[in-house]
């Protein structure tokens, strides 16, 4: 019989596990379980894993995979992306329950399975990075959660996003890996940027761990300023002022390391020239005179 989905969803009543105790499964937990909710049960590849996250958790079981689903109303696959699909392939679902991945870039379409038996199917992916529990606990309030899922279960997943203060965002079907890639310039490509400046500093005989102590302070303030100003306004450096001397410089100095150090500060800049033009702070000739000059060589 079809489990009846609450028309005015009260998160705390409902039974819910987790299946998946790695980085975001016990880190969701973990803050579900103090907002109230029902952790029933959890459950994992290893039994030791699941057995230290309800250790954690009030009234919850580790239960081998099946039986954790069996369990509950509402449940989270927080393994990694490529076995959501077997995961969900895997399990006996009754029409009605809930059955919820956390993954930024697959589709609802791999749990497929789950639908096809009856069960209600959605994402829950929260915008955060979860490198351990303790830091993402801290960082959830406030940070967006994509959701996608119809009707009831939506309701429920935006109750859940409220109890947690996230901030909900609507993804539409056939959206996530753009959605999912272009958020890496925001989190891991951002590392990648910083480990660039890096490298180039190791170049020139700065050392690495200086580095990182030096620009983390720039980054923080080039953030603040894109909060209070927004992107355009906030940009600052040569590009920002029509310094076309100081991007000579520059390329000649990256040329000098290597070609890709030269192109990958190109391709940046050229991006950098649209927010320029946006801010509206450089003349046309100015703006045609930077263009030209990334594009030389
Ligand atoms: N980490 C992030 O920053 C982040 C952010 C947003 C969304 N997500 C999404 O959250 C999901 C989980 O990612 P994660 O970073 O938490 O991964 P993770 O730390 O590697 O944890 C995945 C967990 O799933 C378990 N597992 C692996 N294969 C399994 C299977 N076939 N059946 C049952 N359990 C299995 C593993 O179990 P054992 O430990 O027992 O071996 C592991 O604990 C992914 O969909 C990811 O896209 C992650």
């Amino acid at each position: 019989m079809a489990e009846p989905v609450n028309p005015r969803p009260h998160p705390q009543s409902l039974r819910i596990a987790i299946v998946g105790a790695g980085r975001l499964g016990q880190t969701l937990a973990r803050a579900l379980a103090a907002q109230g909710c029902q952790i029933v049960a959890v459950a994992s590849r290893s039994m030791p894993a699941a057995q230290a996250l309800a250790a954690r958790l009030p009234a919850c079981a580790a239960l081998p995979i099946e039986e954790a689903a069996a369990a509950a109303e509402l449940v989270f696959l927080t393994v990694p992306d490529d076995a959501i699909a077997a995961t969900a392939s895997a399990l006996r679902w009754r029409p009605g329950q809930r059955v919820v991945h956390c993954s930024g870039a697959t589709e609802l379409a791999a749990l497929a399975a789950a639908q096809e038996r009856g069960a209600l199917v959605g994402g829950f992916h929260p915008l955060q990075i979860f490198s351990d529990p303790e830091r993402a606990l801290a960082l959830l309030p406030g940070s967006t959660v994509a959701i996608e899922a119809e009707g009831g279960l939506a309701d429920e997943l935006h109750a859940l996003a409220a109890l947690l203060g996230l901030q909900p965002l609507a993804l539409r079907p056939g959206t996530r890996a753009a959605y999912h890639g272009a958020a890496s310039f925001a989190a891991s490509f951002l590392l990648s940027m910083l480990d660039e400046a890096a490298l180039v500093w190791e170049a020139i005989g700065l050392p690495r761990e200086q580095a990182l102590r030096s620009l983390l302070p720039l980054a923080r303030g080039t953030l603040d300023a894109a909060e209070a100003k927004g992107l355009a306004q906030a940009l600052a450096g040569p590009i920002s002022r029509g310094d076309l001397g100081v991007v000579a410089r520059h390329l000649q100095a990256f040329d000098a390391l290597g070609a890709s150090h030269g192109q990958f500060y190109r391709e940046l800049s050229r991006r950098q020239l649209v927010l320029a033009s946006e801010s509206q702070r450089l003349d046309a000739q100015t703006l045609a005179r930077l263009e030209a000059l990334l594009k030389s060589r």
